[in-house]
């Protein structure tokens, strides 16, 4: 059984296709990084018409490379949201000519359980049931997921989602957009508490989590230095601002294990592909005995190997009736 996958949320157009036996056979990514970078953000009428410009190509692109064409697919996972209304539409458009053309189904899929599910990748994969934490652009969350299609959100962000806040904080420090990466770097430069910035609900008694504050507190350090552009400043803010992401979020997830008494945590989202996090993790769970799992480096942000995993899932937990009804022509095996 084929399936093509199909990611248009934001600035990355995501092409792949999964085999249910071989796994991934082939996915490919183009990013609208440097023509949004001009304006130091996503801007959602060019994201729209870059993505109508790429997908079609990409789509040929992962076939020839699987070997595969389009009339050897079973169905087609698209991107049903959250993300830009005009880039959404531009996937889930495609996902249905291409189907009403070749008379197969289309399955929406959220992008989040998309992210979630591209740790179904990596190789160990991890099993349920598990923690989530999922780190992006638009979300900070934390889930008790018991098994597939069961999410139970446990704590939240309360305002910024904590990939905002890296992009922010890159723009105040002077760096282009996306910021996470940028300022992960800079920080490895900086001394740990050299500078001190809050810890914002690092000790409620609830899950969730706030990144607002924590984003003025480096606006608030930016004015009052006397030297803004200085190389060490800058460094230590950095260096700064990742501690204390990185220990509210070592901190909630710590709780929320304890909490639904879980032994095992997968990280999931972009900012799953920061270093930091990455290491301070691996220790916190290492140290207790319990077991961390992140999506390969390049699954970490948008891509669309993880919305194919994603429907290749939906598709091996359907009912036979369900399955009957949507795939008049399935070949399983
Ligand atoms: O998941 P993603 O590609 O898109 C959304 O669904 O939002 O995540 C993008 C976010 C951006 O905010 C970006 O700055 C952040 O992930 N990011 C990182 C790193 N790589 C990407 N943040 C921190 N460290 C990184 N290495
Ligand atoms: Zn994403």
């Amino acid at each position: 059984m084929l399936i093509l996958g199909l990611e248009s949320s934001c600035d990355e157009t995501g092409v792949a296709l999964i085999d249910n036996e071989k796994g991934l056979l082939a996915h490919a990514v183009h990013t609208q990084i440097d023509m949004h970078r001009l304006y130091g953000g996503v801007v959602p009428e060019l994201a729209s018409r870059d993505h109508i410009r790429r997908v079609i190509p990409l789509i040929e692109q992962v076939l020839e490379e699987a070997g595969k064409k389009k009339e050897d697919l079973d169905a087609i996972a698209v991107t049903q949201g959250p993300g830009l209304a005009g880039a959404l539409l531009v996937g889930v458009s495609v996902a249905h000519a291409l189907a009403f053309a070749l008379d197969i189904p289309v399955i929406g899929i959220h992008h989040m359980e998309g992210h979630l599910l591209a740790n179904l990748l990596a190789d160990p994969a991890p099993t349920f049931p598990f923690i989530a934490l999922l780190v992006s652009g638009g979300h900070t969350q934390i889930m008790k997921v018991n098994c597939f299609g069961d999410y139970e959100l446990l704590g939240d962000t309360l305002d910024d989602a904590v990939g905002e806040a890296f992009d922010k904080t890159a723009q105040l420090l002077g760096m282009c957009y996306p910021g996470g990466p940028a300022v992960s770097a800079l920080a490895e430069k900086g001394t740990s508490g050299a500078i001190d910035l809050p810890r914002p609900m690092i000790h409620s008694p609830n899950l969730d989590m706030s990144f607002s504050g924590l984003k003025t507190a480096v606006l608030t350090a930016v004015k009052n230095a006397e030297n803004p552009d200085d190389e060490t400043f800058r460094a230590n803010l950095a260096r700064a601002f990742v501690d204390a992401v990185v220990d509210v979020l070592a901190a909630k997830v710590v709780k929320a294990m304890k909490q639904e008494k879980m032994k095992t945590l997968v990280v999931a989202g972009g900012v799953s592909a920061n270093k930091q996090l990455r290491n301070r993790l691996v220790y916190e769970m290492r140290k207790r005995g319990m077991q961390v799992f992140f999506p390969p480096i390049k699954l970490c942000t948008d891509n669309g190997a993880m919305i194919a995993t994603a429907g290749l899932e939906r598709i091996k937990h359907m009912s036979d009736e369900d399955i009957n009804r949507h795939f008049k022509n399935l070949k399983f095996g």
